[in-house]
């Protein structure tokens, strides 16, 4: 029996931001963001949007009816909580109509959160061979106007559907992991926004992927070779190009790494981090553009959470992954966002959630917001 994704699917806010224009705003070279961040838009959150809603929109693309009778786990990573109770993995059960026989529950660490799930999942399935499990992971990275953090904002949703006999990549159930107490990044409660040592972030989250990447080598008997690719968590897409430096040379296979690297940063340079979801849109990047990847090929994938966990763990591609498919979702949600000034940006930034009356309600806006957040009332979002 194989396990693995079987379904992805994405969602991230309808507006966005250029990084030529946050550069002329902010004084900087805008090669400094394009090429030395390696970001060219950051998507914006509005209001009207969070992570439930965002998860939600993300999962509803995917599943059938089908699906959400049998799914009996709902796991959601996220770092952006709405409740420091209840868990946003019962809000979106409710929203979709999940089996209520499900269990629903939420996990923390950093950007892992999501990771976390995945590995909770196959395990899941591993004993129980007929279940699926949702998996959710949702966040919205701020670190405030004006700050070196800027340029690396963004926000977004992935949901996947775990099951056995996978459609998109079946994992090898192989993985290498290391925790450490590390205050690289953090949000404390009394925050809106992020606190980090950005530079020293990037020096341990470096350090964490050679030692687990080394650790699944040895593990494993397994070498660089045995990869067609790499997928990593992309807090801006020049993190993965510098960890990816570390372990390869000058050889062919490494240029064919760096190739497949360029299709995984895609849709990444164009959102900007999601935490939780930033390796996941990472991988469906480089499913959803590469043209070199066949069956049965093997991608490693590098999950990082600040505070800090690394993990490095692989997986195959499945015969029956449609590229096409893939793609097609993500490229035209991305087209179809609008573009804001940086003035707009900066006061959507600064927008709290609307107070309004009415029934406490999601509404059904359009088919790519299906779930919108309209506000709060008698201490309910609704
Ligand atoms: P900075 O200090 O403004 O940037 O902040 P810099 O001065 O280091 O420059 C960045 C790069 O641009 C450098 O390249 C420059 O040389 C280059 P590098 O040496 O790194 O290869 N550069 C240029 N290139 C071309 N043309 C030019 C030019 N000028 C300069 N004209 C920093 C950068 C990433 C530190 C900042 O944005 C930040 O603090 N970001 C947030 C933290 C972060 O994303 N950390 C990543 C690792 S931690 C992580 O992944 C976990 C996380 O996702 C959270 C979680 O787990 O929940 C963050």
């Amino acid at each position: 029996m194989t396990i693995g994704i079987d379904k992805i699917g994405f969602f991230t806010s309808d507006y966005y931001l250029d990084m030529v224009d946050l550069a002329a705003a902010r004084g900087e070279d805008p090669n400094k963001y394009l090429i030395g961040i390696g970001q060219e838009q950051q998507a914006v959150i509005p209001p009207t949007q969070d992570v439930v809603t965002m998860a939600a929109n993300a999962a509803v693309k995917i599943l059938s009816d089908d699906d959400k009778q049998a799914i009996d786990m709902v796991i959601f990573g996220t770092e952006t909580g709405v409740d420091n109770s209840k868990s946003a993995a019962i809000y979106v059960q409710s929203l979709l109509g999940i089996s209520n026989t499900a269990r629903s529950f939420e996990i923390k660490q950093a950007c892992y959160g999501g990771t976390a799930g995945v590995q909770m999942a196959f395990d899941h399935i591993s004993v129980h061979p007929e279940s699926k499990v949702l998996v959710l992971a949702a966040d919205i990275a701020r670190y405030g106007i004006g700050t070196a953090g800027e340029v690396t904002q963004g926000d977004g949703a992935i949901a996947m559907l775990m099951s056995q006999d996978p459609q998109i990549l079946a994992l090898d159930n192989q993985s290498a992991f290391h925790s450490e107490n590390i205050m690289d990044f953090w949000r404390p409660f009394y925050r809106r926004d992020a606190i980090v040592d950005g530079h020293y972030s990037t020096d341990i989250y470096i350090d964490f992927f050679n030692q687990t990447f080394n650790d699944y080598c040895a593990k494993y008997q397994r070498t660089l070779t045995d990869f067609s690719a790499m997928a990593f968590h992309l807090p801006f897409t020049k993190m993965g190009l510098k960890a990816l430096r570390t372990v390869i040379d000058t050889d062919e296979h490494s240029q064919q790494l760096l190739k497949e690297f360029d299709y995984s940063k895609k849709y990444n340079s164009l959102v900007g981090n999601l935490y939780t979801g930033s390796l996941y849109l990472s991988l469906l990047s480089l499913l959803a553009n590469s043209t070199m990847l066949h069956a049965g090929d093997r991608i490693g994938l590098f999950s990082y959470g600040s505070g800090a966990q690394g993990e490095f763990y692989s997986g195959t591609v499945v015969k029956a992954m449609q590229r096409q498919r893939l793609g097609h979702q993500v490229d035209q949600l991305l087209a179809n966002r609008t573009k804001l000034s940086v003035p707009e940006y900066e006061a959507m930034y600064a927008n709290g959630l609307p107070n309004v009356g009415g029934d406490v309600t999601f509404d059904s806006a359009d088919d790519h917001n299906r779930f919108i957040l309209v506000g709060r009332k008698d201490d309910q979002l609704i």
